[in-house]
């Protein structure tokens, strides 16, 4: 039988967050729309969330005060019973057509993720294919990976496959569950590198319209690396050794000293990242000096780590350590972060 639906009042959603960190997304909707209720998934990662307002008044309210959290969510148009044969493909596929006739688009990505352990007697990759198949004969859309004009999402759970189309911002990441992938290169300084690179991304940033940036605690150079990458000038502070290949680069000043003990100029740089894995306390000591160095409208990107479970009043101090010279413009646990969360902030005074 399959669930009851929406009333113009609940509607719901897939959210799903970093895995262990699922709670603490949990706390911060309840505050958005107290009564909202969660049914676990995947254990502290993926939960169908219930939530007391209409499925447009919802998406609004998330994206209004996006929670640190919560890393991707998309709709539950439909919840159809399955039973794990191949007849579910036929199931699904038609459940997604009918839906399809009420917002039709040029172009798709279909997006198929299950709970673990939820084995069936077909592959994902059978039922995107069916589905994109359909949704092509029919309707002539096309089925694409990126930037699609709609995402089809299907969560396949024991006994139940959760069916949603949705605008692709309003899933909160274009990526399947938010999961980034980001292809490994050839010599990559180190994988820390992904998450500057998906900070861009998920902050709307562009790092080629930065000149001059400053990385503090820069070892062994995946941030710098997409920097002198974006074209920037990089100076970068760490007392332990770069990668080899960075040192030759013309743009790269490599000062090999503790982030207390060096200064510069004021309004010297247009960006300053951090990603020193010490301490927020100890780390928010060691930049407040080295904001005078950030020019007026500057960015700065700076990951937390999160220590003793209180990650909300681990970024309200360090936020407010840093007032009233920078402004928070977004605090997100991102997919490559770990034991952190990064915020980025903006230089005001
Ligand atoms: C997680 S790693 C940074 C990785 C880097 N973002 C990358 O992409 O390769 C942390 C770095 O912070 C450096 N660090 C820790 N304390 C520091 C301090 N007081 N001053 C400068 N660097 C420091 C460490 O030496 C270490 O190389």
């Amino acid at each position: 039988m399959n669930e009851p639906a929406d009333t113009a009042d609940t509607s719901r959603f897939i959210v799903t967050s970093n895995r262990g960190f699922a709670a603490y997304a949990q706390d911060e909707l309840r505050l958005l729309a107290p009564g909202t209720k969660f049914d676990e998934l995947i254990a502290a990662e993926t939960y169908v969330m219930r939530i007391p307002l209409g499925r447009e008044a919802a998406i609004r309210t998330i994206a209004e005060r996006e929670p640190i959290f919560l890393r991707h969510m998309h709709p539950v148009d439909e919840a159809v019973s399955i039973d794990g044969t191949k007849e579910d493909i036929a199931v699904v596929t038609a459940s997604i057509r009918k839906q399809f006739q009420n917002a039709p688009s040029r172009s798709i990505a279909v997006q198929i993720r299950k709970a673990e352990g939820c084995r069936g007697d077909y592959e994902p990759v059978e039922l995107r294919e069916a589905i994109a198949g359909t949704l092509s004969e029919q309707f002539g859309v096309l089925s694409v990976v990126k930037d699609a004009e709609r995402i089809v999402s299907v969560f396949i759970a024991p006994g139940t496959a959760y069916i949603g189309i949705s605008a692709p911002e309003q899933n909160l990441s274009d990526w399947p569950g938010g999961a980034v992938r980001f292809r490994k290169e050839e010599g990559q300084a180190s994988r820390a590198k992904f998450k500057l690179l998906e900070a861009e991304y998920a902050f709307g940033l562009d790092f080629t319209r930065y000149s001059k940036a400053l990385d503090i605690g820069a070892a062994p150079g995946g941030w710098t690396s997409l920097l002198l990458d974006r074209g920037a000038e990089v100076t970068a502070v760490d007392p332990a050794e770069l990668h080899p290949e960075l040192l030759r680069h013309p743009k790269l000043t490599h000062m090999k000293r503790n982030a207390g003990d060096v200064a510069f100029p004021s309004h010297t740089f247009d960006l300053l990242v951090c990603d020193m894995s010490w301490s927020p306390k100890q780390m928010v000591k060691l930049i407040l000096p080295l904001l005078d160095a950030l020019r007026y409208g500057g960015t700065a990107i700076i990951t937390l780590k999160l220590m003793h479970g209180k990650p909300f009043q681990t970024v309200k101090d360090s936020v407010r350590a840093m007032q009233p010279t920078m402004e928070l413009q977004k605090a997100k646990q991102l997919f490559h972060n770990r034991d952190e969360l990064t915020v980025y902030l903006r230089k005001i005074h």
